[in-house]
């Protein structure tokens, strides 16, 4: 077996299947034996017409899961995402040298795409009939897409009420049944475990190691478009800290592979009432909080799973957690939005988190600095247009853009016209 399941808490080691903890209680992580690739053969490009090697998840297959039969992928393409700068998120932000990649731009609209068509592949190779997963929205839109493209049967477990009406919508149109739970996220995911458990459902949340493999290619294809150029800080949303994670151990495999030569230091970056991780970073404990709230409906977690191994990433990369409030991500939000680059709340926590950063000085002004963005623009619309109708509570819409009605009927049409287009702003 080239690859097997390992213990990150007293490393026992397990052959690759559906367990996702060690009887002493730790989660399990991904281990290729063996492999020892260069960067050159990645750079080459001599797959990149080919199916599957065009998605910037396969790509990387030798790296994330070598002994896989290509038959068993169920792939969308996903990857190949897009690095923005623009001087207002310079400005906004005080550093010279700032750029987003966007994995919003994946098939289904977030990031959880690149971890997906792992977890969904491995379902096929194991011959499962369903999937599930807790989910506060993208996971389960990404799911239920691949789960329908692979013919398997999917189970969302979603907190009702709480997620944005674009992922509701998408897991409801691909054909997932959707089972809402009167609770929160972390209600949501207990309940999963136990069902999958019970039920032989197959698990694709990030407790489940192959979705961080995928999900470590955001790393790998970020330096192969820098020509493995490592910046000094690369800064994520945190959530449920599967990112944190996946970036962890891509960063250090990649080290260990002699592709970089150093780490860039990493920042997870919290919603401010929904910050376990944050308070786990500064207090050295980590304890649940029993009721997040958070406008960033998708890091609305309480009970991460991944918090052992997030933290050991934050130190291994000499990396920083932070915390933003509601007002905050929205403000960086809009920026990002009217840059022509758009994202949705939770991945605009990544740049309000580089602001503070700047602020309080850990940052360096010259500093090379990565943003990921996680999600598309139109997940979440309400938010979008409650902001720009200042109808958001706790909320200052600096950049609010109201419509404007006007009467089509009024005689003096061509005046009203001159009056709105001749206006600043
Ligand atoms: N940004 C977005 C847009 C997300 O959907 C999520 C997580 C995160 C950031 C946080 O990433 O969990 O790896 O720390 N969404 C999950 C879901 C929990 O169910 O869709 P993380």
């Amino acid at each position: 077996m080239i690859s097997n399941f390992t213990c990150i808490r007293c490393g026992k080691k397990y052959e690759i299947g559906s367990i996702f903890n060690c009887e002493c209680g730790g989660l399990l992580q991904v281990i290729h034996d063996n492999i020892n690739f260069n960067k050159e053969f990645f750079d080459s490009g001599k797959f990149s017409s080919n199916y599957p090697y065009q998605s910037g998840v396969w790509r990387f297959k030798e790296l994330i899961y070598p002994s896989l039969m290509v038959d068993n992928i169920i792939t969308k393409s996903e990857g190949n995402t897009n690095i923005y700068n623009h001087k207002k998120i310079n400005d906004y932000t005080d550093l010279i040298k700032i750029s987003l990649k966007h994995e919003g731009e994946n098939p289904t609209g977030s990031f959880k795409d690149r971890g997906m068509t792992v977890a969904i592949s491995e379902a096929v190779r194991l011959n499962a009939k369903a999937v599930a997963c807790a989910s506060t929205g993208n996971t389960s839109a990404s799911m239920a897409a691949y789960a329908a493209q692979a013919g398997l049967r999917a189970f969302v477990f979603i907190p009702e009420g709480e997620i944005a009406y674009g992922k509701l919508s998408q897991a409801l149109a691909y054909g997932a049944k959707v089972i809402q739970i009167k609770g929160n996220f972390d209600d949501a995911m207990k309940l999963v475990q136990e069902a999958s458990s019970k039920f032989g459902l197959y698990l694709v949340n990030s407790i489940n190691p192959w979705r961080i493999e995928g999900q470590k290619t955001i790393i790998f294809e970020l330096l192969q478009q820098r020509n493995w150029k490592v910046p000094d800080w690369i800064i994520v949303p945190a959530g449920n800290l599967g990112n944190t994670s996946a970036f962890g151990k891509a960063l250090l495999e990649l080290k260990k592979l002699n592709f970089i030569s150093k780490l860039p230091h990493l920042a997870s970056i919290q919603a401010e009432n929904s910050s376990p991780f944050y308070n786990l970073y500064k207090n050295k404990e980590f304890k649940p909080i029993i009721n997040p709230k958070t406008i960033a409906s998708a890091i609305k977690i309480g009970s991460p799973v991944s918090w052992e191994k997030a933290i050991n990433v934050i130190k291994e990369t000499n990396g920083v957690v932070e915390k933003v409030s509601d007002d905050h991500i929205m403000d960086a939000k809009a920026e990002v939005d009217q840059c022509g680059i758009g994202c949705e709340p939770a991945s605009a926590a990544s740049v309000a988190g580089a602001q503070i950063l700047r602020q309080k000085g850990i940052i360096d002004k010259k500093d090379d600095i990565v943003c990921i963005l996680t999600g598309n623009i139109l997940k979440d619309p309400d938010n979008t247009i409650n902001y720009h109708m200042g109808l958001l509570k706790n909320i200052k819409p600096r950049l609010q853009n109201i419509p404007i009605i006007i009467d089509p009927k009024a005689i003096d049409i061509q005046h009203e016209l001159k009056k709105i287009i001749t206006l600043k702003g």
